[in-house]
């Protein structure tokens, strides 16, 4: 069982700034392109927000033509800079047990149990989940606890030193983390935002976050107060599953394929 996560498109029209500034539409390509090329083919692929830059009926048309080439199931959810009605009307109710009115749902991928989960607040950076949104999540992780679940959502759930981040970060963590405590089932909270890797511990299991396919934030710990970003380092989330391993989570890099040096053949060590 392979899960892909791409996350942080922000597709934008021609003359959008991040297209004309960063090639968003180039950037997704090569991710999509990236997923095709896998030794292993990916079960699913989830878009962790951000899908889009500023919300147009355009910007998803743009969007779900640039995803065609998967031949996958492909699901997205809202992140800030999403526009979560036009986002459901192009993408429609996904998975199952769809919640109205936000973009919630749940995928059952035999042996996992992915939940969706929607942050998004219109017209602001920052994140909520709100107690609707959280009691929903309860009922959908007590309904079965003994399936291993990866909950994931555009906003982190944790503060990461960087101040215009975490001024626009998620506002209602410890609920959503008290939450995650009472259910032991879940493997990872998977989220994007902040376009690059972090991970940490969070209520009993392990909160990471997403590279984006088109800019990178470089963690400055020397500058918390900065807040800096590169076109370099493009990456995915590789979750894999198996009996024998349970999740591994891996950062695919999508800069294009590079030499790989075989150490060992399956047989004998070839250094
Ligand atoms: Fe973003």
């Amino acid at each position: 069982m392979l899960i892909a996560q791409i996350s942080d498109t922000h597709i934008s029209e021609d003359d959008g700034f991040m297209e004309r500034t960063y090639e968003t539409a180039a950037c997704l390509r090569r991710a999509v392109d990236h997923l095709i090329q896998l030794p292993v083919k990916p079960d699913l692929v989830m878009v962790t927000g951000d899908c889009v830059d500023t919300g147009t009926d355009w910007e998803y048309a743009r969007f779900r033509e640039l995803l065609q080439p998967l031949t996958m199931p492909v699901h997205v959810i809202p992140g800030n800079h999403d526009d979560r009605t036009r986002m459901r009307t192009v993408f429609g109710a996904q998975g199952a047990q769809a919640m109205d009115g936000f973009v919630q749902y749940v995928v059952d991928i035999d042996p996992l149990r992915l939940i969706a989960l929607d942050t998004n607040i219109p017209g602001a950076p920052g994140g909520k989940l709100c107690a609707q949104r959280l009691d929903w999540l309860e009922a959908r992780l007590a309904e079965v606890p003994d399936r291993p679940t990866v909950i994931f959502m555009h906003h982190p759930p944790f503060a990461t030193g960087m101040k215009v981040m975490d001024g626009m970060g998620l506002a209602d963590a410890d609920a959503f983390g008290a939450v995650v405590a009472r259910h032991p089932q879940i493997e990872r909270v998977l989220a994007g935002h902040i376009h690059c890797t972090l991970q940490r511990r969070f209520h009993g299991t392990i909160a990471a976050s997403c590279p984006s396919t088109a800019t990178q934030i470089q963690l400055d710990l020397a500058h918390p107060e900065r807040l800096s970003v590169s076109r370099e380092g493009a990456a995915c989330l590789l979750h894999s599953w198996s009996e024998e391993t349970g999740l591994l989570t891996s950062v695919s890099e999508i800069s294009g394929p590079r030499p790989v040096d075989i150490l060992f053949d399956g047989e004998k060590w070839t250094v």
